[in-house]
């Protein structure tokens, strides 16, 4: 069966689309069929494409993330995804404080943690930083979306 995978933040501006880009192109590239989507947990930017900022840095490693749209978390994502991957601890407590049940709690991880099993690693937030925070986030994403990718072609995701 076909995986569907979320991909969650604050803003779903900057780190969130870029995860859903990255996995995008490298399960693409797999011949990996598959669903992927994200969202964020604040309705600030809901509608709006990715942040210039986030766009220029995926532009750099060839990815084209303008035809994404900013939407919210809603909880019916937990019975629409099997799994959850979120960005920060915030955005662990705030997913899970929504859940329904101990199977949408399961569906909730880390992204950090396909790379630091168990640790509850945080992808920084970059809107407030500088430049080079982009490419900090980049690097961690591409490791973690690298391995999700290895977990659906070894079918133990
Ligand atoms: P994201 O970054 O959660 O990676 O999309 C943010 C985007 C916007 C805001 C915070 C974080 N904001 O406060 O508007």
């Amino acid at each position: 069966m076909q995986k569907k995978i979320l991909m969650v933040c604050l803003g779903n501006i900057c780190r969130s689309p870029l995860a859903e880009g990255i996995l995008r192109k490298l399960t693409k590239e797999k011949g990996i069929a598959i669903e992927i989507d994200s969202a964020g947990m604040e309705s600030f930017h809901v509608g709006e494409e990715p942040d210039s900022r986030t766009q220029k840095n995926a532009r750099s490693h060839g990815l084209d993330l303008s035809s994404l749209r900013a939407r919210q978390f809603h909880v019916d994502d937990f019975g629409r995804f099997d799994r959850i991957f979120v960005m920060d601890r915030f955005n662990y407590n705030q997913v899970k404080s929504l859940a329904r049940s101990e199977d949408d709690i399961r569906k909730v991880k880390f992204i950090l943690d396909t790379i630091y099993p168990g640790e509850g690693r945080s992808v920084p937030d970059p809107y407030m930083g500088g430049e080079n925070g982009f490419e900090e986030v980049y690097q961690m994403l591409f490791k973690s979306c690298n391995k999700i990718t290895e977990h659906l072609e070894a079918k133990t995701l």
